[in-house]
């Protein structure tokens, strides 16, 4: 296998020819599902057919019908920073007061109606030690993506950052996506990890790829180099692989993919999931076995470009010892 693997950066010596071998099993997974979709409609991806043809145009009759898609459709355009305070045990003395700001589901439509210079003034010098983005960068699965590498170039000019900004892919990105994603200065790590040093601390960003439709997730791939000791923070689409993150030793868990439900009942929540999770993951903060998580609804939406009691947001967390 050659030294040069799908995540399109030259692999390091060290790196064991399993985990090389493990990344490239998920890339071709993710490739065949890449493959269904361009297939839509009329597709062999059953879910994703019955999506376009019955969920999507039943959700824009409904809010229609019921009066709300002005209103739906104008809650779309508002978007909001929100900021976090985590207190986190056992939190390195070098990570006090330590800033990560979490952007997901951009979702950049083809056709820009100032969308992308509404989150461009959200975020405009936005400070934070670290950024984070955890996928989904383009509108729906299909057509032309130019305008995304443009768009978040422009973005990231506009955040300042102490040790750089990094990504992972989404279910609606696809692996195309990845050269010209890096091309804009977002470090992407595709089943793969890396090192921050803060101080003298190491913290390891573990970012997976997607396991929810891509299927193409290996997050063990993502600990590859990654020393005991270290402070683990997890970057996956989705919450999951909570499970498996905690289990591994996570201390923290960026996700998004939920994009909190977009359409949400007062008191119920999300009318979809989308998600093979229990509610509590599908949205905000949470905690699973002492690793602390963050499900954001990100600031993009797809299929119906509506959000109903579930505003856009992004996050600027700080870190304090407990
Ligand atoms: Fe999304």
């Amino acid at each position: 296998m050659s030294d040069t693997i799908e995540t399109g950066a030259a692999a390091p010596p060290d790196i064991a020819d399993d985990v090389l071998v493990r990344r490239h099993a998920a890339l071709q997974r993710r490739l065949a599902v890449e493959e269904r979709h361009l297939r839509v409609p009329g597709s062999e991806d059953d879910a994703l057919d019955l999506k376009m043809k019955i969920a999507i145009p039943g959700l824009t009759w409904l809010l229609k019908l019921s009066g709300l898609w002005n209103t739906a459709r104008a809650n779309a355009t508002k978007l909001h920073l929100r900021h976090l305070e985590w207190r986190v045990p056992g939190l390195p003395a070098d990570l006090d007061g330590f800033t990560i700001l979490h952007v997901s589901d951009l979702h950049y439509p083809r056709k820009n109606n100032g969308y992308a210079e509404a989150v461009e003034a959200l975020l405009d010098g936005v400070e934070a030690d670290l950024a984070v983005f955890t996928g989904d960068y383009r509108y729906g699965h299909l057509g032309e993506t130019d305008h995304v590498p443009r768009h978040l170039a422009s973005l990231l000019s506009r955040i300042r950052t102490q040790h750089g900004a990094y990504g992972i892919l989404g279910n609606h990105d696809t692996h195309d996506m990845a050269e010209p994603l890096r091309s804009t200065g977002l470090r992407l790590l595709i089943n793969e990890g890396t090192e921050v040093e803060v101080g003298g601390t190491r913290l390891w960003l573990a970012g997976s790829d997607d396991p929810h439709s891509m299927k193409a997730d290996d997050f063990g791939a993502a600990l590859q180099g990654s020393e005991p000791g270290d402070f683990v923070v997890a970057l996956v689409h989705t919450p999951e692989l909570a499970h498996q993150a905690a289990a591994a030793g996570a201390r923290l868990y960026f996700c998004g993919h939920t994009h909190g439900g977009q359409v949400c009942v007062p008191g119920w929540g999300p009318i979809e999931t989308n998600c093979r999770m229990p509610r509590k993951y599908l949205h905000g903060e949470w905690e699973h076995d002492g690793m602390l998580g963050l499900t954001t609804a990100g600031l993009g939406t797809t299929d119906v470009p509506v959000r109903l009691n579930c505003p856009a947001e992004a996050h600027r967390i700080t870190l304090r010892r407990a």
